[in-house]
């Protein structure tokens, strides 16, 4: 049986995060290149070609040529082992990328070189902090013309509020792209042929003193200018500390080209060496720590419809300490039933493999049979413990859905409980009204086509859907309030959600205001943590 303690220790699991278009799934595809995951590039995504993208499970997905959902991959490289956690490209899917960035130890954020920070990478950005999770930042499409790295860098600074660290410097961009300045071994790779496709890219190495050498390989106008970058660099105060790198104070920023393969290698190698191996989890006071002999997990996806033949439903499990095991018992503590792991597998590019064992720091996903539910602990019936719920965040858009064939009750009530059990919708209904309508409350609109498509194409029901003029819900946060006597305007609805939870939902945030005015007890919380 492998080595536990080694067996951690060489786990790195990271998310890659960006705004769309940035090249997050060119990235991935080169990194699971260079870890020879995959033979050929273009198998992660191929909008324009037949492939398709390693995560195209769902046919809508495929449909629209664009990445709703999130898949794990695993490669290994040079005696580590990567859980790289792919994140939903399209906005309408950001719920699931912050479920995806809990089980993460650090992330990779893609930034386009010409555009600097975008809203999505904002969003994203703050879901990190939260967490104090280590941030690298690969600023990519340096083969393109792009901003200054001095603002780019600047842009970072001022709106994360976090410090950074050039790893290596570009020299030019667009079509005088000559390379980079690898500041730690101070050398210069470069830029030299435009090198799509799958091998890798021969950096070319000369030292900012061979003068002649740079000359021929960069010009001279661009290697007096790197000259004066780097003593700039070099003397501004840009310090290196990993323990900052490590507690997401100041984010290593590489700069390369990801279409290119440029820059990849050695982006993956520093990282590597930077990233920790699993950290330690909160379970209530507890700190589970990732080598403790005894296993633990928590769901953090659940995927319905991988294998369209058998309308299967695989959760997605963050293995927290110890080892897992094929065919031994454990405790689901939401359950509060012992139940062994069906099918446990793990995902190697385009291939799902069934494993024996798994570490702390992997991802697995396991069989579900309707059981689990986003945030359920899975653990050792001997040592039980409940690990941090993975909060909820508050639905922008909601809309009163019911089904059009009275016939189809059944499946109706199945098919939407078991689309919001896997985190894609969350469902409210009017307490004490005997209104039948389901409320649905989604974070982007694309959800509710999703939801429609899928009620039809796996539950066999067509649904009517009415949209809902509200704009904001809340959790009400004092369990022993008396709702019904609350003063509200008229407009407001009081709902609850599938766990008997109380919310309020309402049109505009002057009518929260009006209720936070009004009923000076009351408490509202913009997301939950059940
Ligand atoms: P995403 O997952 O973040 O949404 O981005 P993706 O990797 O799909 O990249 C978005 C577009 O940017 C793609 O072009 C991709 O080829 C291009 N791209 C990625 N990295 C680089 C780079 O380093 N340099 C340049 N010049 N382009 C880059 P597309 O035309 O939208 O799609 P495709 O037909 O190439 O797949």
């Amino acid at each position: 049986m492998a080595d536990l303690k080694k067996e951690i220790e060489r786990r790195r699991t990271f998310a890659i995060i960006s705004h769309p278009d940035a090249g997050k799934t060119t990235l991935t595809e080169k990194l699971l290149l260079y870890g020879g995951a995959i033979q050929q590039a273009g198998s992660v995504k191929g909008k324009a070609t037949a492939r398709h993208a390693v995560s195209d499970w769902m046919e809508l997905e495929k449909q629209r040529g664009i990445s709703i959902t999130s898949s794990v991959m695993l490669f290994e490289y040079e005696g580590f082992c990567v859980n790289i956690l792919d994140t939903p490209g399209h906005q309408d899917f950001s719920e699931d990328t912050y479920r995806t960035l809990m089980a993460a130890d650090s992330a990779v954020m893609v930034i386009d070189a010409a555009k600097g920070i975008e809203p999505q990478t904002r969003k994203l950005f703050k879901i990190c902090a939260m967490r104090n999770i280590p941030i690298f930042t690969f600023i990519n499409k340096l083969d393109r013309d792009a901003r200054s790295p001095y603002d780019l860098m600047e842009e970072l600074e001022n709106e994360f509020g976090i410090g950074t660290y050039p790893m290596n410097w570009p020299i030019g961009s667009g079509i005088d792209f000559k390379g980079v300045y690898d500041r730690e071994n101070k050398q210069i790779l470069a830029f030299n042929e435009f090198h799509r496709g799958q091998s890798k890219i021969r950096a070319i190495e000369c030292s900012l003193d061979d003068t002649d050498m740079l000359n021929e390989l960069i010009g001279d106008k661009l290697r007096s200018t790197l000259c004066d970058d780097v003593e700039l660099l070099d003397g501004a105060g840009y310090e290196f500390d990993l323990d900052k790198v490590r507690c997401g104070k100041l984010s290593p920023v590489f700069f390369g080209s990801a279409l290119n393969n440029f820059g990849i290698e050695p982006f993956l190698e520093s990282f590597l060496k930077m990233t920790m191996p699993p950290l330690p989890r909160l379970a209530g006071d507890e700190v589970v720590d990732p080598f403790d002999d005894s296993f633990s997990a928590f769901v953090f996806k659940i995927q319905a419809n991988m294998n369209k033949a058998h309308r299967d439903r695989i959760a997605f499990m963050r293995i927290c300490s110890g080892r897992f095991e094929r065919d031994k018992e454990y405790f689901h503590m939401q359950g509060g039933k012992p139940l062994r792991l069906a099918q446990p597998q793990q995902l190697m590019a385009s291939d799902r493999a069934v494993i024996d064992e798994a570490f702390a720091g992997d991802i697995i996903g396991v069989f579900d049979p309707g059981i689990f539910s986003i945030g359920d602990t899975i653990c050792e019936k001997s040592k039980k413990l409940t690990f941090e719920g993975i909060p909820t965040f508050a639905p922008e858009h909601f809309a009163a859905v019911e089904r059009t064939d009275t016939m189809k009750r059944k499946q109706f009530e199945k098919g939407i409980q078991q689309i919001a059990q896997e985190g894609a919708i969350q469902i409210f209904h009017e307490p004490f009204t005997g209104v039948e309508e389901v409320i649905v409350g989604v974070v982007g609109v694309l959800q509710f086509e999703v939801l429609e498509y899928r009620l039809k194409s796996e539950y066999g029901v067509d649904v009517r859907r009415r949209s809902l003029p509200y704009e904001t819900i809340r959790w009400i946060d004092n369990e022993e309030i008396d709702v019904s006597s609350l003063n509200l305007t008229s407009d407001t609805k009081w709902v609850q959600d599938f766990k008997g939870n109380n919310l309020l939902l309402f049109s505009s945030g002057w009518t929260v205001n009006w209720a936070l005015n009004k009923n000076p007890d009351l408490r509202l919380s913009e997301f939950n943590r059940e």
